[in-house]
């Protein structure tokens, strides 16, 4: 575990898979999500990769019946943090998996939203197809989704830079690695190939743009 001070906030990288940013405050994806699943009756929303539960707790409080799922064990943390917000477990649940493992994980139930902030980066990309894929059959309404970009300072020198989509995947430029916090391999993407992975796996994308860290994000729809 890895910590870093912002201005007053204190970022933590868990299991080398980069900064758990949704614990410490709502993005923008993140507060249209929450716009998007607090103006349902009753949503139920998957939060994949969710970290230490920052937007998991706060789709609970919206009303929505979340599952949460990271595979670094959120379990405690989570948990302490429910009973202290007053969530019930009815209403959040943390799985410890693996998001590639998800079809054996979620046991044939069906969402109506998903979340997927900074992690799906960290699937090669044929396996972040397939599991796209897999989302669109399970989730009825919308996903939320980030992965980093190439033209985030994470990239710089990034070994698999000149390697096709389907290859690109590799441990960053050890400096980069130990800024961001990020040890585990990743595929990074230009938006032009996030788009079309999304497309590819079924999803139409409703709106995607790049923050100013180089995080690309979008909204899709069925
Ligand atoms: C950068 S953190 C993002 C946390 C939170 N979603 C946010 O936006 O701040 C990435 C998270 O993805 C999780 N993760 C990475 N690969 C995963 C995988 N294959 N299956 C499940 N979780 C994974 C990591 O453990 C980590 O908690």
């Amino acid at each position: 575990m890895k910590g870093e001070t912002g201005s007053k906030k204190v970022y933590q990288s868990f299991g080398g898979h980069g900064m758990d940013v949704s614990i410490n405050r709502a993005d923008d994806l993140d507060k249209v999500t929450l716009n998007h699943v607090g103006a349902k009756e009753s949503p139920s929303v998957l939060d994949l990769g969710c970290g230490a539960g920052g937007q998991s707790l706060r789709l609970a409080l919206g009303g929505a019946t979340v599952t949460a799922l990271d595979k670094f064990d959120f379990r405690e943390l989570i948990a302490a943090e429910m009973k202290l917000q007053k969530i019930s477990e009815e209403k959040l649940k943390f799985i410890h998996g693996d998001i590639s493992s998800l079809e054996n994980l979620l046991q044939g139930e069906q969402y109506s939203d998903v979340s997927m902030q900074r992690t799906l980066h960290y699937l090669p990309y044929t396996d972040a197809l397939k599991l796209l894929k897999y989302l669109h059959s399970v989730v009825t309404d919308k996903m939320f989704v980030s992965v980093t970009g190439l033209s985030s300072q994470v990239a710089f020198d990034y070994p698999a830079l000149s390697l096709p989509i389907e290859n690109r995947f590799s441990v960053l430029h050890p400096v980069q690695a130990e800024i961001f916090g990020i040890h585990e391999p990743v595929c990074l993407y230009y938006e032009v190939e996030f788009v079309s992975l999304l497309e590819e796996s079924g999803w139409k994308v409703e709106k995607v743009w790049v923050s100013a860290f180089g995080n690309i994000k979008a909204v899709c729809h069925h």
